[in-house]
């Protein structure tokens, strides 16, 4: 039993209000879940037709989990999970009473930091922010930032399709403080996921194993050693995947996957990750600049509807 005494800390102030910026594939999912756990949810992205976007994702994978959880009234489940999420393109307004900031933006440290650097100025002095970046150094993204919100700042990486995916990887800078990185596993406990923690290098745990992987599926049917199908048969029925790598590669989007791996050889100048694992893939750059970026634009390996 724990003895209270006057002297004893005051309790950490518990995450009720989530704002999310990016209202893209991963924005949308997360605003989803953290809304069905219950937090208000502030979802915000640069314009209407984006947060229009992220709108139709989150109602499309509702009425999949209604389906499951309540199929006597899937629109009234639905509708009650809407209410807790706003929209607005306000950066400013979307952050005001916030205790939580995750940020799903494209995949550009300046793009990111340039946000994060105007949200430190708006936001309240205890909100905690966290960046769902696939690669990135956190520490970098959160040095644009004062000294003080950095010791609030951490990673907090999802996976795809974010509903489904139970896992969340908690990324810890030198200055990420303990009652932050306490904060944040309680609130993924709350939204039904598994955190894990990991240090800040290049990947994390999943993707720094993962990415490589994809990579070298490009480049296989480059060298013409296989078909996008038949890998993806090959490791879907012979190392049982869920998914082979191009059916992956197109769910996680093309342009994402180009800019983890741009990202990358950079760092692979100062030593931090292997060169060979990051050479420019033509293919993949090619595909990219036609606008095939996967099933979000109908087109990547495969065709979508
Ligand atoms: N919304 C809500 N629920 C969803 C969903 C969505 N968008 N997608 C799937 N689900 C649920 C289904 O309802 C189903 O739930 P139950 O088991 O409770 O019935 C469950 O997930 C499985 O779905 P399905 O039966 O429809 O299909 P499946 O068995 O083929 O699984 C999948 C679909 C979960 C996407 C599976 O194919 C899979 O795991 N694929 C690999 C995904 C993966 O590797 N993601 C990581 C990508 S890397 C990343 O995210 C990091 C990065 O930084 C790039
Ligand atoms: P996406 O392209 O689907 O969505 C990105 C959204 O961010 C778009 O709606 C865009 O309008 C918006 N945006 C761009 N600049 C903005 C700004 N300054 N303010 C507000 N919104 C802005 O991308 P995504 O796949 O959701 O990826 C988002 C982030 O999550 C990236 O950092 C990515 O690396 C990471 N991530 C992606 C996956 C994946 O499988 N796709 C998985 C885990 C993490």
């Amino acid at each position: 039993q724990r003895h209270l005494s006057t002297s004893a800390p005051a309790r950490r102030a518990q995450v009720e209000k989530l704002t999310v910026f990016g209202a893209g594939l991963m924005g949308a999912g997360i605003a989803q879940v953290g809304a069905q756990s219950g937090l208000k949810v502030v979802l915000s992205d640069v314009t209407d037709k984006a947060l229009e976007n992220g709108l139709n994702i989150i109602t499309k994978s509702l009425s999949r989990v209604a389906k499951k959880k309540s199929p006597d009234d899937i629109e009234g489940f639905t509708s009650n999970i809407l209410k807790n999420i706003e929209i607005t393109t306000d950066a400013a307004k979307a952050v005001h009473d916030s205790d939580l900031v995750i940020e799903a933006i494209i995949e550009s440290i300046k793009v990111k930091r340039d946000l994060f650097g105007f949200l430190d100025e708006k936001a309240k002095a205890e909100c905690i922010f966290a960046t769902n970046t696939s690669s990135l150094s956190v520490k970098e993204i959160a040095e644009s930032c004062s000294t003080e919100r950095q010791a609030r700042f951490a990673g907090l990486h999802f996976f795809n399709p974010v509903p489904a995916m139970k896992l969340v990887e908690i990324i810890k800078t030198p200055q990420t403080s303990p009652e932050t990185f306490e904060a944040l596993r309680e609130v993924t406990l709350k939204m039904g996921k598994a955190p894990v923690s990991c240090n800040d290098t290049p990947g994390f745990i999943v993707n720094r194993l993962l990415v490589p992987y994809l990579l070298e599926a490009i480049r296989m049917v480059e060298r013409g050693d296989a078909t996008p199908e038949d890998i993806d048969t090959a490791m879907e029925l012979g190392a049982g995947y869920p998914m082979g790598p191009f059916k992956l590669l197109d769910f996680v989007g093309l342009d994402t996957t180009s800019y983890i791996a741009q990202g990358w050889r950079e760092k692979a100048q100062s030593g931090e990750i292997s060169k060979e694992l990051v050479e420019p893939i033509g293919l993949l750059d090619k595909l990219v600049k036609e606008g095939k970026l996967g099933r979000k634009s109908g087109q990547g390996f495969y065709e979508y509807e």
